[in-house]
């Protein structure tokens, strides 16, 4: 049997250091003994590590990793556990990444539980301030971690409290800080420590978290395991505050809040005018709803709905993106630059009647200065305001529809896609009828120059064909 003894402290570096020695000449597991400190007598005959043998040794970053956090773990076997899979990973790089493997789920285990500690440790140590003996004030602190986590779980410390002196006590050993590096000693009887003022902190903190009407005692136990109570000040109010929490709780709903507080009336008011779903029985009526409608949030910053307007016995309709700033300080559709431009070529197109309307009935915008700047309506307010087309077309029950851009095309057919292949095209809309696609007349506002006056010549022999196709129709109006 090989007998390897590694320190107290530093032993993960030991124990990397034999064992890459041992895996060298392929050491069967089995005939490995390690030892430490605390190992209970050896009652084997010990025989000496045997030198550096032929075999290159391979030790994955995964692997270090896992072993480093098993280092700090309480089973006596870990050592050789680590062992074992040092050599499983010489012949088989991947095993770590199987997580049926037995080997490799019992160090995942541990490693987790050894993760587990340390953050309790960087969470539960209090400490308790000493008398200075310098000019850097002192401070010391007792823990009972469940592993030997001493040496992976003190340089956070050093980190957090750089500019005092510390030492954590805890039965596995002693770790000191005085500014420079961590140094570690062997155990020593529990230290005296004073009261510490900051343990009244720690208990008012806990006091004013906690929340009688949400006693969750398994929750708190998982955060707070039962194991580091005796050493936090805080938890020694913890069961005089679950004895009290029904009485608290009573006394709570007791004293409960008998005025609502002032934004309630704002929110009241507002639920009062949630849209009406009740599907109304006629143009009209459907108007009236919308003129309340709180179907997504635009309505709160536009002046008003702005509902579609024209000849509701027309075979067209012409449905448009959203009122623009003019048309949403007049309350009408196509009243602006746009409309404009719109009414000019429809009626050289030869339409007279037409159903005038918007895929969103409110005006969205972005303020700069004292301007408003339009806003393009997101999918999620055209879906919401598609009830209002939907009823406005199933009132007006045009013969073919007009989509002015790529949003009234989006709430008329359910089609996203962009619009330069499918202008001057007709599509089928999602209730059936005939949509024909063209550009909004803001589009030929924004151009100027020859790509202006195409999009212009286009928009008028879109409309030009819309004109066509309801002439040749059945008069049936
Ligand atoms: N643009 C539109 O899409 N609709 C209007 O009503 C005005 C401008």
């Amino acid at each position: 049997m090989i007998r390897v003894e590694l320190p107290r402290f530093g032993r993960f570096a030991s124990w990397r250091q034999a064992a890459r020695q041992l895996a060298s000449a392929r050491v069967d597991p089995g005939r490995v003994a390690w030892r430490h400190p605390d190992s209970d007598p050896d009652l084997f005959g010990a025989a000496p590590l045997p030198p550096v043998g032929p075999h290159p040794v391979v030790a994955t970053r995964d692997f270090l990793q896992l072993a480093a956090q098993v280092a700090s773990h309480s089973d006596p076997e870990r050592w050789a556990l680590l062992y074992q899979a040092l050599i499983r990973v010489q012949d088989d790089r991947r095993f770590l990444g199987n997580p049926a493997d037995p080997l490799r789920d019992r160090l995942s285990r541990m490693a987790r539980s050894v993760r587990r500690d340390i953050h309790k440790m960087h969470a539960f140590v209090r400490f308790h301030e000493l008398p200075a003996q310098g000019p850097r004030r002192r401070f010391g602190a007792w823990f009972e971690p469940e592993h030997p986590i001493l040496e992976a779980g003190a340089p956070f410390f050093a980190r957090r409290f750089a500019d005092m002196d510390w030492l954590i006590a805890t039965p596995e050993g002693v770790a000191r800080f005085a500014g420079d590096a961590v140094t570690y000693a062997p155990p020593e009887s529990r230290p005296e420590l004073p009261p510490d003022a900051s343990h009244g902190l720690w208990q008012t903190y806990f006091a004013s978290i906690f929340n009688p009407a949400r006693v969750k005692t398994a929750a708190m136990r998982s955060e707070m395991p039962v194991k580091y109570w005796k050493n936090l000040p805080e938890t020694r109010l913890i069961p005089a505050m679950l004895a009290d929490a029904p009485r608290r709780v009573e006394a709570m709903q007791e004293a409960g809040a008998t005025e609502a507080p002032a934004f309630a009336a704002r929110v009241t008011a507002r639920l009062r005018q949630l849209p009406d779903d009740r599907p109304p029985d006629s143009l009209e009526a459907a108007r009236e709803q919308a003129m309340r409608c709180t179907r997504c949030d635009l309505c709160h910053a536009a002046t008003q709905t702005v509902w579609g307007e024209g000849d509701r016995d027309a075979k067209l309709m012409i449905v448009g993106e959203a009122p623009g700033d003019h048309e949403d300080l007049q309350g009408q559709p196509f009243v602006g630059p746009a409309g404009r431009l719109l009414r000019d070529e429809a009626a050289a197109a030869g339409i007279e009647r037409a159903w005038l309307t918007n895929a969103v009935k409110h005006f969205k915008f972005a303020t700069r200065g004292t301007r408003r700047i339009h806003r393009n309506p997101d999918g999620g307010e055209i879906r919401h305001c598609r009830w209002w087309l939907d009823l406005e077309r199933r009132f007006v029950q045009p013969r073919l529809t007009v989509a002015l851009g790529a949003s009234a095309a989006l709430a008329l057919t359910g089609d996203g896609s962009p619009l330069t292949p499918r202008r001057g095209k007709v599509e089928i809309g999602r209730d059936g009828g005939r949509v024909l696609i063209t550009w909004h007349p803001s589009l030929i506002l924004r151009r100027s120059g020859r790509p202006a006056e195409q999009a212009r010549a286009e928009f008028a022999s879109d409309l030009a064909m819309a004109a066509a196709l309801l002439a040749s129709d059945q008069p049936d109006r």
